[in-house]
């Protein structure tokens, strides 16, 4: 029998060059790669967009970016997400650019074909004693809503300046064992 292929987009809710959730969500891909996954790292400051404005929507039309994004996330089965914390809610830059692929850019396009009917694994770091946690409640809730099934595990990795050595990864073997399993089990939630 042969094995499903399964296509999972990783990536972080911060464009800062060294950010923490860069590094986290690249060790929750390489749990989905080592699980048999085929897992897309993007880096949404490879994909500039300008503030949603229904207005500039009429005027401009669906950004290019936005059409890649929306690409590279219509094959995929599952998101693994890490999103900072500012504020105590999850990044603008996220919030941008899941709102610009919630729309749609075909007539005739099935309503967030970006979105419905995958899975998502969430997680969040920051140097705080919290990790982020409390921005990754309202993620899941948004994430719900536009026909994501987030996975019940998820994690939120506090004081991240001291959590990752050299090569990104945690320092501390049982978190970094934890964010791992956040992409197997991603994979074997679709199985
Ligand atoms: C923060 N930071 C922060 N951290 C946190 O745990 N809870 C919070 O509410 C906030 N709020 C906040 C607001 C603003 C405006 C800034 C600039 C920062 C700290 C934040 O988590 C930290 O800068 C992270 O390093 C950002 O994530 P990346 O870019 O490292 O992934």
């Amino acid at each position: 029998m042969t094995q499903k292929q399964i296509n999972i987009v990783a990536f972080a809710g911060s464009t800062r060059k060294d950010s923490f959730n860069k590094k986290l969500v690249k060790i929750a891909a390489a749990g989905a790669q080592n699980a048999g996954a085929n897992v897309t790292y993007i880096d949404l400051k490879d994909y500039p967009l300008p503030l949603f404005d229904e207005d500039l929507e009429k005027e401009i039309g669906y950004p290019e970016n936005a059409e890649k994004l929306k690409e590279i996330f219509t094959p995929a089965h599952a998101l693994l997400i890490a999103s900072p914390e500012y504020n105590s809610g999850y990044s603008a830059v996220l919030k941008n650019t899941i709102d610009w692929l919630s729309r749609p850019s075909l007539e005739n396009e099935k309503p967030l074909s970006a979105f419905a009917g995958k899975f998502a694994s969430i997680m969040a770091t920051s140097p705080g004693a919290l990790g982020g946690l409390r921005g990754l409640y309202q993620l899941r809730e948004l994430l719900q809503n536009i026909q994501v099934t987030v996975l019940p595990n998820m994690r939120a990795i506090g004081q991240a300046h001291a959590a990752f050595d050299k090569d990104g990864n945690l320092t501390d073997q049982k978190q970094q064992t934890a964010v791992q399993q956040l992409g197997t089990q991603t994979v074997n939630a679709i199985h």
